[in-house]
């Protein structure tokens, strides 16, 4: 089961509105045949592995870490092509919270008299298939942020179009990679003109779509997210007073799609960005990354709306040419023991300005500076409202 989860971990947030779940067939202590959901949801793991064993499935074990559907979908359901197979056990990390399987796999499974045991690293599996039963059960998805500062706290820099180094600004691209949705401000899409695509070598063309938050559709007609709308998918979530406007006719007409959000005026920041969050989910996006200035990053830390921050950090100060500092320091409550996280030497770093110490209380961070070449990367698992 543990290879079954590292194989699904390798397309998670890449599987659009399917689970991303991982597969291994194994007989006589040998692995027969493995499998991933495809990018964009398809195929079906269990199917992949099943093709690969071919006739030796047949009395082989299957872990897998989600409940084989039940239902024909796009594709016809995993069960029934596990019992054509004649696969004999099966072990099944978690039960699917899709009303048209949960259980029913299972019951299918063990009415054409397969030995089914449940509960293989479930605690794990739940873990990484958060994002999608957060979208089933609550209509939400899981979200993580990324910034970057200088060591003196600036988001943005005069005369220089990085804070930090190649290194933390690759590791930042395999965050997109994991992502179903970038989310970001208007003001930076019109002062960096970004790409928010993933250019690691092996990895190109896992973009994620691009949602961009622009209440009175500011965003410039030149800029590469409205150029390539056509090729990767871009949302602009805004009003209903700027779909009145002529920019609205401009930016359609370029493929981009507009997504009115219904604003009462009275509206908290917090039920604002939640609804815009709810609006994602119901573009079947699971796994959203927020990479935006500090005023949408403060915002979304201070509703407590994010679940992971990867914040990383330059050793240079910047000074005088410092811009957009991260004013409100975010509030960083920890949901995890220290030690949980990704492991990394920060013996050698100061906490980031405004934060306490690491091990403060609730506070939950660990480095990455062995993988940085100089910047350091924290990574906070927050305490996010966000219902599990
Ligand atoms: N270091 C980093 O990690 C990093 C990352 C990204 C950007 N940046 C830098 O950040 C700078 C831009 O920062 P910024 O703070 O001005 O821009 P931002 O956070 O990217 O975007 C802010 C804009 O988002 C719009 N918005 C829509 N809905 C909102 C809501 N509910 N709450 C708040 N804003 C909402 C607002 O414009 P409307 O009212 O017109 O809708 C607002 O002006 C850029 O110069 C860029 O270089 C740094």
């Amino acid at each position: 089961m543990q290879h079954a989860l590292a194989l699904a971990a390798q397309h998670l947030g890449a599987t659009a509105e399917n689970p991303c779940v991982g597969c291994v067939i194994v007989k006589g202590g040998t692995i027969i045949g493995e499998g991933v959901t495809g990018l964009g949801g398809r195929p079906h793991a269990e199917v992949i592995a099943l093709n690969a064993a071919g006739a030796q499935a047949r009395g082989a074990d299957m872990y897998v870490t989600l409940e084989p559907c039940a239902h024909t979908g796009k594709t016809p359901p995993c069960a029934e092509a596990l019992i054509a197979t004649g696969v004999a056990r099966v072990f099944i990390a978690c039960v699917d919270p899709d009303t048209r399987v949960s259980g029913r796999g299972i019951s299918l499974l063990r009415a054409a008299g397969m030995d089914v045991e449940l509960g293989l690293c479930e605690a794990q599996a739940k873990k990484q298939h958060r994002g999608f039963f957060r979208r089933l059960t609550h209509g939400l998805p899981h979200v993580t942020m990324k910034i970057a500062t200088s060591a003196d706290g600036f988001m943005g820099a005069q005369r220089a179009p990085f804070i930090t180094g190649e290194v933390a600004r690759t590791h930042g691209q395999s965050l997109r990679a994991h992502a179903g949705a970038i989310i970001t401000g208007v003001q930076t899409v019109i002062d960096d003109d970004p790409k928010l695509t993933c250019r690691i070598p092996g990895l190109e063309g896992r973009n994620p779509v691009r949602i961009i938050l622009d209440r009175s559709l500011r965003t410039p007609l030149d800029r590469y997210v409205v150029k390539t709308a056509g090729e990767i998918p871009t949302y602009i979530f805004t009003s209903d007073e700027a779909m009145q406007t002529s920019a609205a006719l401009d930016l359609r007409e370029r493929g981009v799609n507009l997504v009115v959000l219904e604003q009462n005026i009275r509206i908290t920041n917090h039920e604002l960005l939640t609804t815009i969050l709810r609006e994602a989910a119901k573009l079947n996006l699971t796994h959203v990354l927020i990479e935006a200035g500090p005023t949408l990053s403060q915002a979304f830390l201070q509703a407590n709306l994010v679940d992971a921050l990867y914040w990383y950090q330059s050793p240079q100060a910047l000074g005088d040419a410092g811009t957009h500092p991260l004013i409100h320091p975010p509030h960083l409550r920890g949901r995890e023991g220290r030690g949980d996280l990704l492991k990394g030497d920060d013996s050698s770093t100061s906490p980031p300005p405004n934060l306490p110490p690491q091990g403060g209380e609730g506070l939950s961070a660990a480095s990455e500076s062995s993988l940085l070449a100089e910047d350091t990367l924290r990574v906070y698992q927050m305490a996010s409202c966000l219902p599990d």
